[in-house]
Order: C-alpha cells, then sequence, then structure tokens
C-alpha cells in the first residue's frame, strides 16, 4: 500500500484528479471504477476543471459504479445515477453508453448483478478503481460481515450508514434498507484502487484499514491484500497512524 497525507481535502481531491488524468492520457479507453458520496465530490470538480479548461477527454472511457439503492428510481435526487450526473457526467464529454450504474429498480436482482459482473468482464475488468470508505469500514455497500470474496448482489445496509446517510434525505425513515453493490471480490479484482478519505471522523477507521487486521469486520482492510493500492489521506483522517507515511 502506497500512503500519502496532504494537508487538506482541497490537496486530495485534486492530486486524485491529477492521478487519473494521467491514466487517461496514458490509456484513452481506461475502465473506471467510480464512487459516490461526499469524498469524491473534490476529485470530480476538479477532474470537471481539468475538462473545460485543459481539454482532458472522457470520450473513450467506460465507467462502473460501485453501487446503487434499491427502490429509488433514477430521476431521484439521492439515487446515485442522479448524485453521478449531477456532479460528474453532465458536465463532461464522456458517452452515456459508456456508463454503468447497477439498476437499484430492476424487477429481478439477482439477474442484474450477474449482468453488470459480465459487463465488467466483458469490458476488460476495471483499470482503476476509486474508493470511498464507510466510518464503519465498508467499501461500496459490503457491510461489516460481507464475505471477503463477494461479487456483486444484493446487500442490505448496516444501522450505521443508515444513519450516516440520512443526512442526505429528510429524515432517517426515507434512507433505502437495501443496495446493489459490487463485492468486495469484484473490488479486488480491478488492477488498481485508489481510496481517498479526509475528516476526524474516519481516523480510527482509517488506522483499522492500514494497520489493523485483516477482517470481514472491517472490509476495508482487505485492501492489504492488493497489488496496487493508494490510499491518499487529508491530515486529519491520516491522525491515528502510526506509520510514517509520505506527504
Ligand atoms: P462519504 O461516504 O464519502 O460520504 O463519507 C463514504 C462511503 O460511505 O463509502
Amino acid at each position: 500500500m502506497l500512503i500519502i497525507q496532504k494537508n487538506s481535502y482541497e490537496e486530495i481531491s485534486t492530486l486524485a484528479a491529477k492521478i487519473i488524468a494521467q491514466k487517461i492520457k496514458n490509456k484513452p479507453n481506461l475502465v473506471l471504477g467510480l464512487a459516490t458520496g461526499s469524498t469524491p465530490l473534490g476529485l470530480y470538480k476538479a477532474l470537471i476543471n481539468m475538462h473545460k479548461n485543459e481539454g482532458l477527454d472522457f470520450s473513450k472511457i467506460t465507467t462502473f459504479n460501485l453501487d446503487e439503492y434499491i427502490g429509488l428510481p433514477q430521476t431521484h435526487n439521492q439515487s446515485y445515477y442522479y448524485f453521478m450526473h449531477e456532479n460528474f457526467f453532465n458536465h463532461i464529454n464522456i458517452s452515456k453508453r459508456l456508463i454503468n450504474i447497477p439498476d437499484g429498480m430492476s424487477e429481478k436482482h439477482d439477474i442484474a448483478c450477474n449482468q453488470y459482473e459480465d459487463k465488467i468482464r466483458h469490458a476488460g475488468g476495471i483499470d482503476f478503481q476509486i474508493l470511498g470508505i464507510g466510518s464503519n469500514g465498508h467499501i461500496a455497500f459490503n457491510e461489516p460481515g460481507s464475505s471477503l470474496n463477494s461479487r456483486t448482489r444484493v446487500k442490505p445496509l448496516s444501522k450505521k450508514t443508515i444513519k450516516d446517510n440520512s443526512r442526505f434525505f429528510n429524515s432517517i425513515d426515507e434512507v433505502p434498507t437495501k443496495s446493489i453493490t459490487m463485492g468486495i471480490g469484484t473490488i479486488m479484482s480491478s488492477q488498481e484502487i485508489l481510496l481517498i478519505a479526509n475528516g476526524l471522523n474516519k481516523a480510527e477507521i482509517i488506522k483499522s484499514c492500514i494497520e489493523g487486521p485483516i477482517s470481514a469486520m472491517c472490509p476495508a482492510s482487505i485492501l492489504q491484500m492488493h497489488r496496487k493500492v493508494t490510499v491518499l489521506l487529508d491530515k486529519d483522517a491520516a491522525s491515528k497512524l502510526t506509520l510514517e507515511i509520505e506527504s
């Protein structure tokens, strides 16, 4: 694992965007795994600026999002489909047919999950996966206790995640209780992974993820087994690490 610490959220967002821009320049048809949540918002903003000001070309990339709530239509302002279009896709020259987001409204979720795995395979696998981390250690919606070998499937959200995400809804009762999520095995099959985290509320879980034992109780800890992971942290998120880290 390469751990990099920067002073601020702005700095980690800018560096993450530079890393991804370089990947796209090296491979214009990059297969990029994308995350939602508040963490990658700064990164998406920086990539949009690179597109507008430097001509960064997204026209050939294929994207796969990590997860989606079950039961929210694409038009719901808290669906991840809506989030991605609002915060990223509508502002860049991505080809709409190369965007992939799990379908949280499908009639047959099991079939939709298998098809999502097939699509990733047919695209040649994910070259570069962006990840956030939940305050309980989840990656995508793989909550504590998830199988470390899992593939895309339906997963219930933990009480902690429902509480954390209720800040985006009018009330906690509106938060969906289930999701479709790439599995931990799906994420681990990516060629390269970039996990970003900021803020004091992530410090404890970042310590468990990087310095703790590998355990299904902290799904992100499995990243210790991946060949090529970079963890990009601001000062606060890195504040509980005992490791010496690069800045
Ligand atoms: P956040 O969520 O970026 O909103 O903190 C991260 C996650 O739950 O994976």
